[in-house]
């Protein structure tokens, strides 16, 4: 597969995907959505494959944003009659079962920090900053941002990076929660890889039901979830794999996945 906008090579079962524009600060163009649900539906159809990390070309961004220049001079009629920006969730977000990591490694601003927030978690450079600096062009988030930023970070900080549109560096982003690790810039990358490597080797059915059953906190009542969870924990108590893990832990060896 070719892509324009998008570097994407497999390393054993991780995925990498690299936002490959680094003379736009990686702005994510209407190519670069299309190259990523092609190669994201890739990575979900794969059975080999079950972890992928997202980053960003160059040193200094993983994605500035929305492409401006493309959005400039597009008529508001075009943006709703496209529905403009919905293809990042239906064909990205909800159409990604298997865990991804966004590996930040400098400005993740507007539909970049958006970008970010749609992976399973963020893991980030010192170099990071996040931001949601829409306001400033007369419009507001539009990929996510006033929604999962609130949810990650809770109404204050969410409020104070819409409205005023400054940066978060890393440092005040793991204080926040919307980061789970925070890195030297050098070791990113690897650290992305082994977390990525470290779920590829994780039973592959109860790596999809625990991000199924993380998500589902963000959707429902506490009682409907914990039912939920419990259901779920009930059906993987009938898979090979379950068996397997616990025969292994008993046996004092590695388990074997079948992914049944
Ligand atoms: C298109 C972009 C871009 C973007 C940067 N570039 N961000 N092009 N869309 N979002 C381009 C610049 O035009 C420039 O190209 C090149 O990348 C390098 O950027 P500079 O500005 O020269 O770099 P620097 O001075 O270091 O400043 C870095 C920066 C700044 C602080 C990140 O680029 C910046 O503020 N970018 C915009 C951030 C932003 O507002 N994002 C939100 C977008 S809106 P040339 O060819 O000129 O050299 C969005 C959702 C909108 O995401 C939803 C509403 C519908």
């Amino acid at each position: 597969m070719s892509y324009e906008t998008i570097l994407v090579e497999t390393q054993g079962a991780v995925t990498l995907i690299t936002l490959n524009r680094p003379q736009a600060l990686n702005a994510l163009s209407s190519q670069v959505l299309a190259d990523l649900i092609t190669a994201f539906a890739a990575f979900q159809a794969d059975p080999a494959q079950r972890c992928a990390v997202l980053t960003g070309s160059g040193d200094k961004a993983f994605a500035a944003g929305a492409d401006i220049k493309e959005m400039a001079d597009k008529p508001a009629a075009e943006f709703y009659a496209e529905d403009f920006f919905e293809g990042w969730t239906s064909k990205l977000v909800k159409a990604t079962r298997k865990p991804w990591i966004a590996a930040v490694n400098g400005f993740a601003l507007g539909g970049g920090c958006e970008l970010a927030m749609m992976a399973d978690f963020i893991i980030a450079s010192e170099n990071a900053k996040f931001g949601q600096p829409e306001i400033k062009l007369g419009v507001a988030p539009g990929m996510g941002g006033s929604q999962r930023l609130a949810r990650a970070v809770g109404k204050a900080k969410a409020m104070d990076m819409c409205l005023t549109g400054r940066m978060m560096d890393a440092a005040e982003a793991e204080r926040g929660g919307l980061v789970s690790r925070v890195v030297p810039h050098a070791d990113l990358l690897p650290e992305a890889l082994k977390a990525a490597q470290t779920i590829a080797a994780m039973p592959p059915l109860a790596a999809l039901m625990n991000k199924e059953m993380v998500n589902l906190a963000f959707e429902t009542t506490l009682d409907q979830g914990l039912l939920a969870e419990r259901r779920m924990f009930q059906v993987l108590t009938a898979t090979q794999d379950k068996a397997e893990g616990m025969a292994a832990f008993v046996e004092k060896r590695a388990g074997v996945w079948q992914g049944r």
